[in-house]
């Protein structure tokens, strides 16, 4: 990791820290608009194990569905440039994408990461084939989707590794379990890692 990405992770982990005590949360607010003020970061653990994954891919074309304020994407654009890859991450909210972005340019890491703002299904299905890894980490009805509309378009050996899958957990997380266990080309596991990730690999034939 370059200053200027240990530079700008460490204003990540700063807001971090602060909303975990509170911050965005003002009274009258709904639990919605606290939503889409905070972070929702996937977390350094999660940073870190998805930088290593996706770094040790040969220039790897890197997808990521939620975006949200761009902390999971230096991450994974930090893989991107190492591995001589490329990124492209995913988020419904225009003005998440804005603060993303100028995070990414302070990272220099504007070259290798394309922002698309939208509904990751439509984007998905305009994207062209040969995708090497995907975080998938939108909201948890539309794992199972994203998961069918990916499947036709990866490599051999791509990774899709999904958050949350323990934390907080619930009835979409657990079928997209089912589906990757399902699925006759992946191979998939569980790992106890921050809020819970299933990391499954794309083998076909
Ligand atoms: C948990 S946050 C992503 C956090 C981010 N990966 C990180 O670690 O910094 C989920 C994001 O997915 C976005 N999202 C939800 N559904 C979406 C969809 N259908 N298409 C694109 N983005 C979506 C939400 O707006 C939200 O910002």
């Amino acid at each position: 990791m370059d200053d200027k990405i240990n530079a700008v992770l460490d204003a990540y982990h700063e807001r971090i820290r602060q909303e975990e005590e509170g911050y965005g949360v003002t009274p009258g607010n709904s639990a919605r608009e606290w939503r889409d003020t905070v972070l929702l970061p996937v977390g350094p653990e999660t940073g870190q194990l998805i930088n290593i994954i996706a770094r040790s891919l040969d220039a790897p074309n890197i997808l990521e569905l939620g975006t949200s304020y761009g902390y999971s994407a230096i991450w994974l654009g930090e893989a991107a440039r190492a591995a001589g890859g490329r990124m492209t991450t995913v988020e419904l909210a225009d003005y998440k994408t804005e603060y993303a972005k100028d995070m990414a340019a302070k990272a220099g890491l504007s070259d290798v990461i394309d922002f698309r703002v939208g509904d990751a299904l439509e984007i998905i299905a305009g994207l062209p084939d040969r995708i090497d890894f995907v975080l998938l980490d939108l909201w948890k009805d539309m794992y199972v989707p994203c998961l069918e509309a990916v499947l036709p378009k990866l490599n051999p050996g791509a990774i899709i590794v999904a958050d949350n899958m323990i934390t907080p957990g619930g009835p979409n997380v657990k079928a997209y379990a089912d589906a990757v266990r399902a699925a006759p080309n992946l191979r998939s596991i569980l790992l106890p890692v921050a809020a819970g990730l299933e990391i499954s690999v794309y083998e076909p034939g």
